[in-house]
């Protein structure tokens, strides 16, 4: 299990000598085995916030600490697979020979609803199923903590509530540490174990929900109270 604190994050961008500030002192704690859920605004510093959390980018200052041994998984906004190799290379591709048993495969690609589709290559995929490969090579990596950017996004109404559940229980089956962005308060609702709206650079509100996953219902007074509640901190102007 990994658990990571982000202590006074602070991240500008250069863009044509023009200084653009995007972070600007993100406090947040992401506890081990948990579900993190950032939600922001387009433009606000998601993607940011998870590349400098997983260590493709670095801050200008601040922490990242991590509380423990830690194999971490992407899933990013877009599937970036690799367009010449198949589905089943695709989610192998990390993997060691050692690591690669067929079997932990196969039942990755059927999670993701992709059996039957091993041997396709991502230009014979809808972009949903290339979302799903790219889901699958992440989970298939066995990582403690995945940050998941936007993953459903491209999915329909249905695959999206199935893709959730089975998150759900990959995510608690392995007690993996989950840090995902969604533009979906629903969405936020129904797998987060905190939530954090994001403005300004900073962590404007942080929820807890307590309810286990798989007792909430997104139409309880509670729910409905904590969804008006986030859309009114979501509100900007
Ligand atoms: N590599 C980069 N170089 C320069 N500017 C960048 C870079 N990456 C992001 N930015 C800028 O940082 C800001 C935040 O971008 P980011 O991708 O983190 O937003 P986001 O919250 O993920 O938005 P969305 O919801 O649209 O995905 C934007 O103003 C963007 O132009
Ligand atoms: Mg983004």
């Amino acid at each position: 299990m990994a658990g990571i604190e982000l202590i006074d994050i602070h991240k500008t961008y250069l863009v044509d000598n023009r200084e653009i500030p995007v972070l600007n002192g993100i406090n947040l704690s992401l506890p081990a085995g948990r579900i993190t859920v950032i939600l922001g605004q387009s433009g606000c510093g998601k993607t940011t916030l998870l590349r400098l959390t997983g260590g493709l980018e670095t801050a200008d200052s601040g922490e990242i600490r991590w509380e423990s041994a830690h194999k971490t998984a992407f899933v990013f906004q877009e599937p970036r697979l690799m367009p010449w190799l198949t589905v089943w290379e695709n989610v192998v591709f990390g993997l060691s020979k050692k690591e690669t048993d067929p079997g932990k495969i196969e039942a990755v690609i059927r999670t993701v609803g992709l059996s039957g589709f091993e041997k396709a290559y991502p230009a014979q995929l809808s972009g949903g199923m290339q979302q799903r490969a790219a889901i699958a090579r992440a989970l298939a990596y066995e990582p403690t903590f995945i940050m998941m950017d936007e993953p459903f996004a491209a999915l329909d109404y249905f695959t999206r509530e199935q893709m959730q559940k089975e998150l759900l229980r990959v995510q608690q089956e392995r007690s993996a540490s989950i840090l995902f962005v969604t533009h979906s308060i629903d969405e936020a609702l129904i797998l987060g174990s905190q939530i954090a709206v994001i403005e300004k650079g900073m962590v404007k509100a942080l929820y807890e929900v307590k309810a286990p996953q798989e007792e909430r219902n997104l139409l309880e007074d509670e729910m409905i109270t904590l969804k008006r509640d986030i859309i009114n901190n979501l509100h900007f102007i």
